[in-house]
């Protein structure tokens, strides 16, 4: 999974490719290169290491000149991060170059055939062979090479292409992964998504699966892997440019974690009206509704946890049968599935590659399928049947906190209109549901207060060998996501039990002083996590609690509790999950880890 830009226009282009790659950074970052075409010569720089390797190694892209150029940031797939495969990648005469992002799944086969053909390869990665591919089909029309290499490889890929006999024309191609073209004041750019080009334009076109662009400095054109030319259109991007920006704080994951309580709220106000909960996008009539047999839960990461929240709630409250699955797992298990299942696929990015495949599994097996996704115009938002937007914004840390919490909002949401319509919640307990559903902005507002309280805490565990995280229901869903974000960021080994389940193997690894964090919002499971508290804690553990306020009788089988606000039930993830984020982030802070770009990981994972 990796990043792709490129420019064509009256200004120079390295320093905007540059820029554009420092916004898609979070899709990989272990190479960079770009390559400039200064209508004698293309030349490449390319690097192993973060951007700023390559920012010096080009003079922030002073050395080299020329006003169409291409770039990549990449997150190694095929091949170690090394110079040698950092991309561009070029064909043996240096005349045709190449950006990819995606993977390229018969390279092998192609590979041998070219071997075979006299072609050497530079590197180990699939995206050399397209460079030779296109070598090979090229003979002067860069079109029909393009299609027809097109017709070659299987598996994913977005292209940003240069040939040097063709100067003054850019061209990139999809299929499977992002990519989208800005039209700038005399220029045109190409990114692998928005905030890349933001800084350049807000009139963007989005590029379909198996579409061609070809782009000069005046001109874009759009065709079909057939050659035919198509019509596309432009779509205004409304949102700010400061909002993919850090705004004065140490990390992006700060920032967004204070994000919470306003993406809480775009998420959930729009969608209650005269206190009926109105979910226009979901497409469905109240029969339709009332007709959902099962409900099944796809996606990968913090929003399989947020998935596996929602299922107590769909079922709770609505009472229809949940299954909730890891994307990567789902498509390959031959799921039943059919007319009366509904299946939900839940991203941030709507581009993770199992997701998208999970969700194409689904409707090719006859099930609706509706998107809960961040990323407007992305591909799952764009290939559901419908999708039902979290109204989260840009989300820059590789570790989700605002996008998590935007998605529990909305599956709320949809659980009690579901409630409403199915008749298993009376109209009173829905507006109580709603109220509490308010306040919750405010709540989380209070407890990102406790900052340094759980700062000084954290600080205590940095040096900590394994934490455990352990919860019943909801509680233990939100055990997941707590360790997830601590382990992913800090680099501690960690791991979420249900915490009756720990006593069948795992409590072994129980030391003198190991943490234990127990959450205990389920007020009809108190007594039973007040035993399995009372079980880790006989055997050395330091257990911290996260309960509800006025719940004091877990200080007598905890060393240290943090309290959040009354809420309902169903609501309680939103608020417990605050402390464990901001935990995370101070462990991973105090042990001097990169907390936005924690190692070997990226925002967007589009390979499987
Ligand atoms: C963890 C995290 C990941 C993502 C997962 C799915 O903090 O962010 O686990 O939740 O990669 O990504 P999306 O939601 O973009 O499909």
């Amino acid at each position: 999974m990796c990043g792709i830009v490129g420019y064509i226009g009256n200004e120079q282009a390295a320093p905007i490719l540059l820029d554009g790659l420092s916004k898609l950074e979070y899709r990989g970052y272990d190479s960079a290169g770009i390559a400039v075409y200064n209508g004698a010569e293309i030349a490449v720089a390319k690097s192993r290491g973060r951007l700023h390797v390559l920012s010096e190694l080009t003079q922030e892209g002073k050395s080299l000149p020329g006003t169409s150029g291409i770039g990549h940031t990449r997150w190694a797939t095929h091949g170690s991060p090394s110079d040698q495969n950092a991309h561009p990648h070029v064909n043996k005469e240096e005349s045709i170059v190449v950006v990819h992002n995606g993977i390229i799944e018969n390279y092998l086969k192609l590979k041998k055939k070219l071997e075979k053909k006299g072609y050497e390869f530079q590197s180990e990665t699939d995206t050399e062979v397209i460079a030779h591919l296109l070598d090979d089909y090229y003979k002067g029309n860069p079109l029909e090479a393009i299609t027809k290499i097109m017709h070659r490889m299987e598996g994913s890929y977005a292209l940003g292409i240069l040939f040097k006999d063709h100067p003054g024309e850019l061209y990139a191609v999809r299929k499977d992964s992002p990519l989208i073209v800005g039209r700038t004041d005399g220029g045109n750019i190409i990114a692998s998504d928005v905030p890349a080009v933001l800084k350049y334009t807000r009139d963007v076109v989005f590029i379909e699966n198996e579409e061609i662009v070809k782009m000069t400095k005046e001109e874009l054109s759009f065709f079909t892997v057939d050659e035919e030319p198509i019509e596309k259109t432009t779509t205004r991007i409304e949102w700010d440019v400061d909002a993919a920006e850090k705004g004065g704080y140490e990390h992006f994951m700060l920032k967004e974690m204070y994000e919470q309580p306003k993406a809480i709220t775009d998420t959930v106000a729009p969608r209650i009206k005269e206190e009926q909960i109105v979910i226009e996008e979901l497409g469905m009539s109240d029969e339709e509704i009332k007709s959902i047999q099962k409900i099944m839960i796809v996606a990968c990461g913090s929003a399989y946890h947020a998935g596996v929240t929602s299922k107590y709630i769909f079922e709770g409250l609505a009472r229809i049968p949940v299954e909730v699955d890891v994307a990567s797992e789902f498509r390959y298990r031959d799921p039943i599935l059919g007319d009366g299942t509904l299946v939900l696929i839940i991203s941030q990015s709507g581009e993770t590659a199992d997701s998208l495949a999970a969700l194409r599994e689904a409707k090719r097996k006859g099930s609706k399928v509706l998107g809960i996704v961040n990323v407007v115009g992305s591909s799952i938002a764009r290939e559901a049947d419908n999708v039902m937007y979290t109204w989260a914004g840009p989300e820059i840390a590789v570790a989700t906190t605002k996008a998590y919490s935007s998605q529990l909002a909305a599956l709320y949401l949809l659980a009690m209109k579901f409630a409403g319509v199915r008749g298993k919640i009376t109209p009173e307990l829905q507006r109580e549901m709603l109220s509490d559903l308010r306040k919750l902005p405010k709540q989380v507002e209070v407890l990102l207060k406790q900052q340094e309280k759980v700062q000084k805490f954290a600080n205590r565990y940095l040096a900590a060998k394994d934490i455990f995280f352990i919860g019943r229901g909801i509680d233990y869903a939100i055990s997941m996501e707590g360790s997830l974000k601590l382990k992913e960021i800090s680099y501690i080994h960690s791991e979420a039990y249900a915490a009756g389940e720990l006593k069948h193997g795992t409590i072994s690894l129980i030391e003198e002083g190991t943490l234990v964090a127990a959450v205990l919002t389920q007020e009809d499971l108190y007594k039973k996590m007040i035993s399995n508290m009372v079980e880790v804690r006989t055997r050395g553990a330091f257990v911290l609690a996260i309960t509800n306020e006025g719940n004091t009788e877990v200080e007598r089988a905890a060393d240290y509790v943090l309290y959040i606000p009354k809420t309902n039930k169903y609501f309680t993830n939103s608020l417990a999950i605050i402390p464990l984020q901001l935990f995370g982030y101070y462990v991973s802070v105090g042990r001097g880890c990169d907390v936005d770009k924690p190692r070997n990981l990226a925002k967007s994972v589009t390979v499987e």
